[in-house]
């Protein structure tokens, strides 16, 4: 089977011990840290901002996956740029003029990501997949860790897999919300290339272990 990555949100980490957690993803087999970026308009939760990002890009040695749940993210994508993100990921729900959106990712060298919410169609990503690194397809309702995972995402990860190969792109789908154990390897075996685990991994007694034992479902 291929590599499916694996992306602890910081989201779930203890904050009062954030070096701690990130130097506990450094040690793992986990693939990149997964940034959650609340601006409480879009989602009805404030996360962190720009000083944390920071904090965390200082001490982070493994690829930094920024997921914006903000509104008119165009404002802050050479900021992230500046902050060391290597993938800027936006809402399609959150831009009006999403094409030029990620051209300006890409121009400020970075990957371009677009996540949906549960209720949006793979099948809008249609026109606009091969100008797209990665979709984030949400199987929770942004703005929270520690929610259920929602079903009907076997089916979205298998029809924006559809899109992708008929289009000859190579853009990389990645799972976000209420990733475990018990369903990683379905979502893997449906086509997802990258699962983000927050409160799974960094809630566990014993996180490395459980990094390890998910990358070992998906070998
Ligand atoms: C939710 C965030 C997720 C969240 C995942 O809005 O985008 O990345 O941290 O957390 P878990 O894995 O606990 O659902
Ligand atoms: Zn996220």
């Amino acid at each position: 089977m291929k590599n499916t990555l694996i992306a602890p949100s910081v989201l779930a980490a203890d904050f009062a011990n954030l070096q701690r957690d990130i130097e506990m993803v450094n040690a793992s087999q986990a693939d990149w840290f997964h940034i959650d970026i609340m601006d409480g308009v879009f989602v009805p939760n404030i996360s962190f901002g720009m000083p944390v990002l920071e904090a965390i890009t200082r001490h982070a040695k493994k690829t930094i996956d920024v997921h914006l749940m903000i509104v008119d993210p165009d404002r802050y994508i050479k900021t992230f740029a500046e902050l060391g993100a290597t993938n800027l990921t936006v809402h399609y729900e959150a831009c009006t003029h999403l094409h030029r959106t990620l051209q300006a990712i890409k121009a400020e060298g970075m990957k371009a990501g677009i996540a949906i919410n549960p209720h949006t169609n793979v099948s809008l990503l249609e026109d606009i997949i091969n100008d797209t690194d990665l979709v984030c397809i949400m199987s929770v309702n942004p703005g929270f860790g520690g929610q259920s995972f929602i079903e009907k995402t076997y089916d979205k990860v298998k029809q924006l897999k559809e899109i992708i190969t008929r289009n000859g792109a190579s853009t990389l789908i990645e799972i976000d919300g209420g990733v475990t154990d018990k369903n990683a390897a379905q979502l893997a075996a449906a086509g997802a290339d990258v699962l983000v685990a927050g409160n799974f991994v960094f809630r566990a007694e014993d996180p490395i272990a459980t990094i390890e034992n998910l990358k070992k479902l998906l070998s």
